[in-house]
């Protein structure tokens, strides 16, 4: 199973500072999903051509099932994450979205400012989360339990969840 994470961030793809919240991504990843994926990353700037290409090249030719996006989900102008996913999906998924932001809430009272987002294109599942490192886990542990079940029902590779973490749910 492939794996595609991409951290939009002006700064980080210019090199100004070194991208945490990629590899939190493959971390909290790394932990939860069996077997372990294979990674494509890139830092992107907050530009849609950018990412519209990744997006299409990571689901198209590298074929990764999942792909996680971190960052460019808030209000801010060059914020533009949410409205790429959703041109380049087939589907959208807003329970994602729906539950990352409750989950969040907990934490912070910003998390409404966080369009994030979910949907698929072909047999990939594409994640928005938000830029902040720490955001990452807080988002991401609450929905993995409905990845398997997500990943089978679009045609993916099937993969189990670790079961220290979750036991894997497959209604279908
Ligand atoms: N969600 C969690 N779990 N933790 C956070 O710190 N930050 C919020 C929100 N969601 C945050 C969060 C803030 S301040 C913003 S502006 C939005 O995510 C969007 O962040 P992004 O533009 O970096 O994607």
């Amino acid at each position: 199973m492939r794996t595609g994470i991409l951290t939009l961030s002006d700064r980080a793809s210019k090199g100004e500072y070194k991208d945490r919240s990629g590899p939190a991504v493959k971390e909290v990843l790394a932990e939860w999903l069996m077997p372990t994926p294979e990674w494509h990353y890139a830092v992107l700037p907050d530009e849609r051509y950018a990412l519209e290409q990744h997006l299409r090249d990571y689901a198209d030719q590298k074929q990764c099932s999942l792909i996680c996006t971190t960052g460019g989900t808030g209000p801010a102008p060059r914020d533009i994450t949410p409205e790429v996913t959703e041109a380049v999906c087939d589907k959208m998924l807003p329970g994602f979205g729906e539950l990352m932001r409750r989950v969040s809430l907990q934490v912070v009272p910003t998390a409404i400012l966080s369009r994030q987002t979910a949907g698929i294109r072909g047999s990939s599942l594409i994640i928005n989360l938000p830029g902040n490192p720490k955001a990452i886990r807080e988002c991401l542990e609450p929905v993995l339990p409905a990845v398997p079940d997500a990943l089978d029902l679009i045609g993916a590779p099937r993969i189990d969840l670790n079961p220290e973490k979750h036991k894997t749910y497959r209604p279908h």
